[in-house]
């Protein structure tokens, strides 16, 4: 028996235990061996609940089982979330986590707890939600090079602008809704400024260029200020407004960025749409791949979760984990400012502009009343 432990049963670790009970026969016969949960911790107590004798509150209890193999963190924010994983880990106790924020904080220093004590530590469900990319990223396109990866990282922002696409729809409302349905983060600020894209696109790059850029260094722009007439301008250009993570290697230092980009509808991320999110990976033996799936959302996140738990499970210490990743410094991070690409700018008389950004740099020079600047892909 494979025993584990579910810190945090909201979304996600409610969506773990009904992925590991409703397909425990298949997952079993994957192992060879039964994933049971011996314990859940949470802050509530859920008395009606079939494993509600199972939830403490008192970490040690967990940290102390040494029957206790594997630690599914799903609680979320950074603290107490990466002192619990550092300590599992420290006691020979695997670490999985759908908790971008701590990957993208702590994940170096944690990979290499985890490397000293024998264990690993996994994040498939930190980017993309149920989306296999981590992986993929680690081992299939292991033998390329990475030229550049683009993403829509965020589900409760591409739900939100497909809703004021499609439906005309109105954004706080729409924010209200993608949080009800489990979307948004505790704090939504974090998805509709950008920083969890910001957080995904930096642990993707990690696994791109063997660098952890800090989030403070990734250029980050949410969809706050995109409005209905920025949306209907975008279409008549054959387009759609996507908030893209974005990173490639620009004279041996790494471009990051998050803004929100014009999409052509030539491009297979414009047709990406509500909840779901699409990675697109440019190397230089096979080309493109495309990553598509629920970015987002109890079941979805629960599936990579729970990928990553039967990995553990069955290969230990040796499951899908980066093997070199290091702390990025400023001097690694292309500067923001020197990237090129087209912009469109859009005026108060409704007409638009297309330029490259080095024409646009002297265009708002003229001061010609554009009210808003939007890049293209
Ligand atoms: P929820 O807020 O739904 O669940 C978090 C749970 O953890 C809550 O039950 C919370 O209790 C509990 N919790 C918080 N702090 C503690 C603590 N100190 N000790 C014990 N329990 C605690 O969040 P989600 O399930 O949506 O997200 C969990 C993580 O997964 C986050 O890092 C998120 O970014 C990530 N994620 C979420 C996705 C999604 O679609 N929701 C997709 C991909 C990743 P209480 O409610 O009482 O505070
Ligand atoms: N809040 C996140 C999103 C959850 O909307 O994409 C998945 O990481």
């Amino acid at each position: 028996m494979f025993n584990i432990a579910i810190l945090g049963f909201g979304t996600v670790g409610q969506g773990t235990y009904e992925v590991l009970t409703q397909n425990a026969s298949i997952i079993e016969k994957r192992v060879g061996d039964r994933i049971n949960i011996k314990y859940i911790l949470d802050l509530r107590d859920f008395p009606d609940h079939p494993y509600g004798d199972r939830v403490v509150h008192d970490y040690s209890v967990i940290l102390n089982d040494p029957e206790i193999d594997l630690v599914a963190e799903m609680m979320g924010g950074s603290h107490p979330a990466y002192d619990f994983s550092k300590a599992a880990l420290m006691e020979g106790k695997h670490v999985v986590t759908s908790n971008k924020e701590v990957v993208a904080n702590f994940g170096v220093e944690l990979l290499q707890i985890a490397r000293e004590n024998g264990v690993c530590y996994l994040f498939e469900a930190s980017v993309g939600g149920g989306i296999p990319i981590i992986r993929p990223m680690i081992n299939d396109l292991a033998q390329n090079r990475i030229i550049s990866v683009s993403g829509i990282l965020n589900g409760t922002t591409n739900y939100i602008l497909t809703q004021m696409s499609e439906f005309g729809a109105d954004f706080s409302e729409t924010l209200k809704d993608a949080q009800a349905k489990g979307y948004a983060e505790a704090n939504p600020a974090a998805d509709i400024e950008g920083t969890d894209a910001a957080r995904k696109i930096a642990i993707l790059a990690s696994l791109a260029y063997g660098k952890m850029i800090p989030v403070s260094m990734v250029h980050t722009e949410g969809i706050t200020k995109i409005t209905t007439a920025d949306i209907e301008a975008a279409k008549s250009l054959g387009c759609a407004i996507k908030l893209i993570g974005h990173t490639c290697e620009i004279d041996g230092r790494i471009f990051i960025a998050v803004t929100p980009r014009l999409v052509s509808e030539r491009d297979p991320l414009h047709g990406v749409c509500g909840v779901f999110n699409g990675i697109s990976v440019d190397t230089d033996m096979l080309g493109r791949a495309m990553f598509y799936g629920r970015g987002a959302g109890k079941l979805p996140t629960a599936s990579a979760v729970v990928a990553d738990i039967i990995d553990a499970a069955m290969n230990g210490e040796s499951a899908t984990a980066p093997c070199s990743i290091t702390s990025a410094d400023a001097e690694c991070v292309y500067p923001f400012e020197e990237y090129v690409c087209e912009v469109v700018y859009r005026f108060t008389d409704g007409s638009l502009k297309k330029v490259t950004e080095r024409e646009a740099d002297a265009f708002t020079g003229e001061g010609v009343g554009a009210v808003s600047r939007l890049r293209m892909l």
